[in-house]
């Protein structure tokens, strides 16, 4: 194996640059060339590549987004656009692909591999929802900028004695509003996952402010409900001051922490191992600490599971 692809897909998150490098410096370390693709599946079936030196690659460890760029494309689900990805393929004597990104782009990666392509994956996206591994690359980052956010909208609902009902990203799942509610001290947390009482929520946050709380933070998952509807439904039910902020996409930009550096860089290393080890149609993941790996196609019938125990903890020590 000599020549290499890689592709970023998807939403992009914090730590895509970090894994790109990673796989470049790797890869060049055991002789390789590494080409990159332009946006995604889009880039390959345009044929849009370019080699990527040691140097392409230099200060991009701490920068958010993709030097690659990135889209959702739908033209690769179709017999054409897989045509013509082949054709790029071939035409740039590829050896073998990794795609960097989320559920839609291991989607790609599987269909990819049933075309007789050798391709690896690594995990990325700030939702942190891809099953068989405990980290997708991105959620740090995502989950402290979410924390930086609920600090401060806390330190301005204290001064107005105010609720204040905070939209998180997320998708259909609840990762991110669960650790960084947890983390910023939620009063409650709002999850696709779990189902919820509007009237119980309302009364939990009556129960504080009058306990002596000067606010109440609301932290409420994209996929749990629109936070609109809350937060007139608390205004009307219990006459308080609601105020709303929707994050938005400020939670996938920024530079990567630590944790997300380092372990782009760790799984950036391992899918040149993979590679090496004539191991194809495998995702990169990590288990209790430990780099791995496993089947694209098993992780594609498996869903990322809330932990409940966390779940709970959030709700008692949110009172
Ligand atoms: O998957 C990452 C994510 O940021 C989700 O949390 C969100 O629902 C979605 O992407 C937004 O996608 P777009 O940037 O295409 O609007």
């Amino acid at each position: 194996m000599r020549r290499i692809a890689i592709l970023t897909s998807g939403g992009d998150a914090p730590g895509m640059n970090a894994a790109i490098r990673a796989i470049v410096r790797k890869g060049i370390y055991h002789g390789m060339k590494i080409l990159g693709i332009s946006r995604g599946f889009a880039g390959l079936i345009d044929g849009d590549f370019m080699e990527l030196d040691g140097t392409a690659v230099s200060d991009i460890i701490q920068r958010g987004g993709t030097i690659l760029r990135t889209a959702r494309s739908d033209e690769f689900l179709e017999e054409e656009g897989q045509r013509k990805a082949l054709e790029s393929l071939k035409k740039f004597e590829i050896d073998a692909v990794v795609v960097i990104g989320g559920n839609g782009s291991l989607r790609g990666a599987s269909r990819l591999s049933s075309l007789g392509v050798f391709t690896l994956a690594i995990p990325v996206t700030i939702d942190n929802d891809i099953p068989c591994t405990d980290y997708s690359i991105g959620f740090d980052t995502t989950v402290n900028t979410v924390v930086d956010a609920i600090n401060k909208i806390r330190d301005t609902a204290t001064s107005h004695e105010r609720v204040f009902v905070i939209e998180v990203m997320g998708r259909e799942s609840g990762f991110i509003a669960l650790t960084a509610g947890l983390a910023g001290g939620a009063e409650s947390i709002l999850i696709p996952e779990m189902g919820y009482d509007m009237e119980m929520v309302i009364e939990k946050t009556v129960r504080g402010l009058n306990r002596g709380k000067l606010h109440s933070i609301i932290v409420v998952a994209e996929g749990a409900g629109d936070v609109m509807e809350i937060s007139e439904k608390i205004r009307k039910t219990a006459g308080l001051d609601v105020r709303v902020t929707i994050l938005g996409h400020l939670q996938r930009g920024g530079s990567p922490s630590a944790f997300d550096r380092v372990t782009a860089s760790r799984m950036g290393s391992k899918a040149i191992e993979l590679i090496l080890g004539n191991k194809t149609n495998r995702m990169v993941g990590i288990r209790s600490g430990k780099i791995g790996h496993i089947n694209i196609d098993t992780v594609l019938k498996h869903e990322a599971k809330i932990d409940l125990e966390v779940y709970d903890l959030a709700g008692i020590l949110g009172k």
